[in-house]
């Protein structure tokens, strides 16, 4: 079986001390840094945006994950790459013309990934999962860290699995929202490949030790 992977959500972290959570993550056995980028439009909030991506990049020793939460993401693709991007992933509900969209991520060098929001059904992916290297599903309604993960996201996640293997595709499955120690290990019995986790993390006290700890419970 592949290495399950651990992606940390710097939407977290101590933004007064970037650099140093930055390097903390560097430093553990997480696999991606997870950065989310909002609107206020497509969500109702604002994170942060290109000038913090790109001093972000500047330290980032692991695969930089951006998840845009913002309307015609289009405009934006060649600016992420150029900022240090590895992973660009687009939400569903954001794009008319998805398809053109992921071969413009392609076309830049990037893993392409598709978000859903918690309402959006996995078999709408069926025409286009042979493109997507990632789906994202949201196991939360997306704009905010800290909220409370929603049960029907192992359905989907195995709804999501029978449709990757039935269409013999490659796309690796990331679940993002409310992740903890408390249901990583089921997360990834349902067939999740990476899980995002923001407060879990950072909130706690030894984060390298919380890192490590989901790491192995991914794992096991
Ligand atoms: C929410 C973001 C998540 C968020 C997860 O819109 O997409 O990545 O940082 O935070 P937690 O793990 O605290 O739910
Ligand atoms: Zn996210």
């Amino acid at each position: 079986m592949n290495t399950k992977l651990i992606a940390p959500s710097l939407l977290a972290a101590d933004f007064a001390n970037l650099q140093r959570d930055i390097e903390m993550v560097n430093q553990s056995d997480a696999d991606w840094f997870h950065i989310d980028i909002m609107d206020g439009v497509f969500v109702p909030n604002i994170s942060y945006g290109m000038p913090v991506l790109e001093a972000i990049t500047k330290h980032t020793k692991k695969t930089v994950d951006v998840h845009l939460m913002i309307v015609d993401p289009d405009k934006y693709i060649s600016t992420f790459k150029k900022l240090g991007t590895n992973n660009l992933t687009v939400h569903y509900e954001a794009c008319t013309h998805l398809h053109r969209t992921l071969q413009a991520i392609k076309s830049e060098g990037m893993k392409a990934g598709v978000a859903l929001n918690p309402h959006t059904n996995v078999n709408l992916l069926e025409d286009i999962i042979n493109d997507i290297d990632i789906v994202l599903i949201m196991s939360v309604n997306p704009g905010f860290g800290g909220q409370s993960f929603i049960e029907n996201t192992y359905t989907k996640i195995k709804n999501l699995k029978e449709l990757i293997v039935k269409k013999g595709a490659k796309t690796l499955i990331e679940v993002d929202g409310g992740v903890s120690a408390d249901n990583a290990k089921t997360l990834i019995d349902a067939g999740a490949d990476v899980l995002v986790a923001g407060s879990f993390v950072f909130k706690s006290t030894n984060q390298i030790q919380t890192i490590s700890e989901l790491k192995t419970l991914a794992n096991s």
